[in-house]
């Protein structure tokens, strides 16, 4: 059983990114801003376009003002500054029932004293729903989540994740136009976390609205978010797909956040320019920099400088190299080993398929390893921001540090 469907919108055809087209419920955020009445600014000016129908991710670290941003989408907080438009309308003022959005917390509560069906119900026997409507609408979203044969049961007789399903299933009884969702996971054990991840996926495939999804756990960020939202101390960082933040960090604080393990970096490394030709010093090492690098870095004019770079563990290559380490722990994991290295004093992570492996990696041994040029982020050392860096999207949204490159 499908809830009703509601028809596709025209997606966005030619024109300026913020021309009205006409769409089911596309989010605009403009410039939004949250002061708490002690004078802290929680958010500051964040932009950002949400399609309809797409699944946004809000990420960072705590107090970075992730569910702030999402209480003011709500309006269970008053907007300090900016616009704020669900499916083309101002909601500034707009009271959170007159929205038409739904939002899931952390702590969602049920009523114990119901069972799930009343529970489920609930809100739309407040909105004074026919009867009939309202059980149709239950029975068709149990049937979705899975809990149609828990619909009598009293929320103690549940499990964590079963409580999880009745809860995100009291949002979808509503229909809403976007879906909010707090850290709807983190306090579900390991297991069930990744077995309700993957239902949330599934979950998203068949009801078709508008998610904005707040967590502080980048593989769920990675694993979810058709686009994600970084930020840090109330500042969007980056805005991207998952690939996006994945290959192409803004700056430090982004590359250390996303992937797992993260990325290694080295400091004290020099971006070296001779004879017109660009090279990333890492220790002893040379590497010349390859020909895409070579035209961002001269169209932006960089000039030789103190960088720290940075080389994702996957990236490593090991058995003939310039760099030299010892390995200190060695975790055999199956099909690839983790090796915890030292490399000049930088603590290096390598990610090995065991099937390249053709050399001794045992705890104490030297090894030499490598990587290919076109992979090592270049960041400035003082800012922390990478030297090559573009998008355009971000550029639009005033995240902090952008360039774009036109080749
Ligand atoms: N009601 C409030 N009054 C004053 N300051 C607040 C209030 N609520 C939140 N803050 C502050 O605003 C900042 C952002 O808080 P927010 O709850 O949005 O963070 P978060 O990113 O959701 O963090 P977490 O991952 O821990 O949930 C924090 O510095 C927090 O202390
Ligand atoms: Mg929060």
């Amino acid at each position: 059983m499908r809830p009703a469907v509601k028809p596709v919108a025209a997606r966005h055809s030619g024109g300026g990114r913020f021309a009205r087209v006409s769409v089911m419920a596309e989010v605009i955020i403009k410039d939004l801003k949250k002061v708490y009445d002690n004078d802290v600014v929680a958010v500051h000016d964040v932009n950002l376009h949400i399609k309809d129908k797409e699944f946004i991710v809000l990420v960072g670290p705590s107090g970075c003002g992730k569910s702030t941003t999402l209480r003011m989408v709500a309006g269970l907080e008053d907007i300090s500054g900016g616009e704020l438009y669900i499916d083309g309308v101002l909601v500034n003022d707009i009271a959170p029932k007159d929205r038409d959005i739904a939002m899931v917390f952390q702590s969602y509560a049920l009523y114990p004293h119901m069972n799930v069906y009343d529970n489920m119900a609930f809100a739309l026997a407040l909105r004074r729903v026919p009867q009939d409507q309202i059980d149709k609408k239950v029975r068709e979203v149990a049937e979705i989540l899975g809990i149609t044969q828990y619909l009598e049961r009293k929320p103690k007789a549940l499990s964590g994740g079963q409580r999880q399903r009745v809860a995100i299933g009291r949002a979808m009884v509503r229909d809403p136009k976007v879906f909010l969702m707090d850290e709807p996971l983190s306090n579900l054990d390991a297991k069930l976390r990744n077995q309700m991840r993957a239902e949330i996926i599934k979950l998203r495939q068949r009801i078709n609205t508008t998610f904005m999804y707040v967590t502080h756990d980048q593989t769920e960020a990675m694993t979810l978010g058709d686009r994600i939202v970084i930020m840090k101390d109330g500042v969007v960082n980056q805005i991207g797909t998952p690939e996006d933040l994945f290959d192409r960090p803004v700056n430090l604080f982004v590359a250390g956040f996303i992937g797992t393990p993260i990325m290694n970096f080295f400091e004290g490394c020099k971006l070296l320019l001779e004879d017109g030709v660009y090279y990333a010093q890492i220790h002893d090492a040379k590497f010349k920099l390859d020909e895409f690098q070579q035209n961002a870095l001269k169209q932006n004019g960089q000039k030789a400088c103190d960088v720290v770079c940075g080389i994702r563990p996957c990236h490593v290559t090991v058995g003939e190299g310039e760099l030299t380490a010892k390995v200190e722990v060695n975790e055999m994991l199956g099909s690839e080993v983790n090796l915890h290295t030292v490399c000049d004093g930088d603590e290096v992570i390598m990610v090995i398929p065991t099937m390249n492996l053709n050399v001794d990696v045992s705890m104490g041994t030297e090894i030499k390893f490598s990587t290919q040029p076109r992979l090592i982020q270049l960041f400035d050392k003082e800012t922390g921001n990478n030297l090559i860096w573009y998008d355009k999207e971000s550029v639009e949204a005033n995240a902090p540090v952008c360039k774009t490159y036109n080749f």
